[in-house]
C-alpha cells in the first residue's frame, strides 16, 4: 500500500489506473478507523479493481464550539488497518494541501439540511459537501462508499452528485453496531464504561419504536415521546433531537404513509451520538 500526501502524487497514480481501465472504489474518512469503516473498505474491495481510502479531519465541517481539536486520531493504527484490509492507496493530505486558500466559492445546501443534524449543526453539511466534492475531483472514483449511520449526509451527497452531474456511484452501507447495539463511531472512544453501557438505550429505543409502528401505532407525537422517555431513563442522556422524516426528502411527516426514517442525536455525557432506523410502509 502507498501513502500519498499530495494531490499531484495521487492524481498520477489514478491516471495510470484510468489508462488501464481499472475501476476505483473510494472510502472517504476522518480516520480513527473502526469496523464500520472496514465494512466500507471490504465492499469497495469486492466491487472495484483498486481501493483508495482518505483520512482528513475536515475543519470546514466543524463549528467553533465542536470537537475539531480533540477529534480522535491515530494515523499509525489506521495505516496498519488499511494495509491489512487490502487498500491500494491511503490519501493523507495536510490541511494546507486541501485548503491552500480561503475558497472564493462555497457550497450551500438548499434544502435537505433544514432538519435533523443540519438544523442544529449550522453549516456542517456545506463543509461536508465541500470536502467530498474536492476529494471526488481529486480521486475521480468509480464508486464511493458511505455509512447509513449518517443518513442525512448520505442523502445530501447523493443529491449533490445528481445535481452537479458527477459521474460517481454513491453506495450506502448498513450501520455496524457494538454487541450492545450502539452504532459504531469514532466518537464512541470519548465514552466512559458507564456511558458506553448507557448509550445502548439509543438503539433499544429505536427498535421499540419500530416495533410499535409495525404493530399499528400511528401517532407520531406518541412515538417520539416514547423514544424520549425511554432514552431519558439514563441519567447521562440528553436529547438533541428526535425526528421522523420521509427518507426521500428528509422532511418531517405528520403521518406514516411513506418510508420513514426515525433519526436521533443524543448526548451521553458530553458525547453527541447519532443513530437511526428506517421503517418501510406496507400500509
Ligand atoms: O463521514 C465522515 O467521516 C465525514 O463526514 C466525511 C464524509 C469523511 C467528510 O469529511
Amino acid at each position: 500500500m502507498k501513502v500519498n500526501y499530495t494531490i499531484i502524487e495521487i492524481r498520477e497514480k489514478i491516471k495510470d489506473w484510468n489508462k488501464q481501465g481499472l475501476s476505483v472504489g473510494f472510502v472517504p474518512t476522518m480516520g480513527y478507523l473502526h469496523t464500520g469503516h472496514l465494512s466500507l473498505i471490504e465492499a469497495a474491495k469486492r466491487e472495484n479493481d483498486k481501493v483508495v481510502v482518505s483520512i482528513f479531519v475536515n475543519p470546514t465541517q466543524f463549528s467553533p464550539n465542536e470537537d475539531l481539536e480533540k477529534y480522535p486520531r491515530n494515523f499509525e493504527k489506521d495505516k496498519l488497518l488499511c494495509e491489512q484490509n487490502g487498500v491500494d492507496i491511503l490519501f493523507f493530505p495536510t490541511e494546507q494541501e486541501i485548503y491552500p486558500n480561503k475558497n472564493l466559492i462555497n457550497i450551500d445546501i438548499n434544502k435537505l439540511d433544514n432538519n435533523l443534524c443540519g438544523r442544529l449543526r449550522i453549516g456542517h453539511f456545506n463543509g461536508v459537501c465541500l470536502i467530498v466534492l474536492k476529494l471526488f475531483n481529486i480521486i475521480k472514483p468509480t464508486n464511493a462508499y458511505f455509512g447509513k449511520k449518517d443518513f442525512q449526509q448520505l442523502q445530501i451527497i447523493k443529491n449533490m452528485v445528481k445535481d452537479f452531474n458527477i459521474d460517481i456511484n454513491i453506495i450506502g452501507m448498513p450501520i455496524i453496531r457494538e454487541k450492545n447495539g450502539l452504532a459504531l463511531s469514532s466518537r464512541n472512544s470519548y465514552l466512559s464504561k458507564e456511558e458506553f453501557e448507557d448509550a445502548s438505550i439509543i438503539n433499544k429505543s429505536l427498535q421499540k419504536a419500530k416495533y410499535s409502528l409495525e404493530n399499528g401505532e400511528t401517532d407520531i407525537k406518541k412515538i417520539i415521546s416514547n423514544i424520549e422517555n425511554s432514552i431519558l431513563q439514563k441519567l447521562t442522556a440528553k436529547i438533541d433531537y428526535i425526528e421522523i422524516v420521509d427518507t426521500k426528502n428528509l422532511q418531517k411527516v405528520d403521518k406514516i404513509d411513506c418510508e420513514v426514517l426515525i433519526s436521533v442525536a443524543v448526548f451521553i455525557g458530553k458525547t453527541r451520538l447519532i443513530d437511526n432506523i428506517v421503517i418501510q410502509n406496507n400500509m
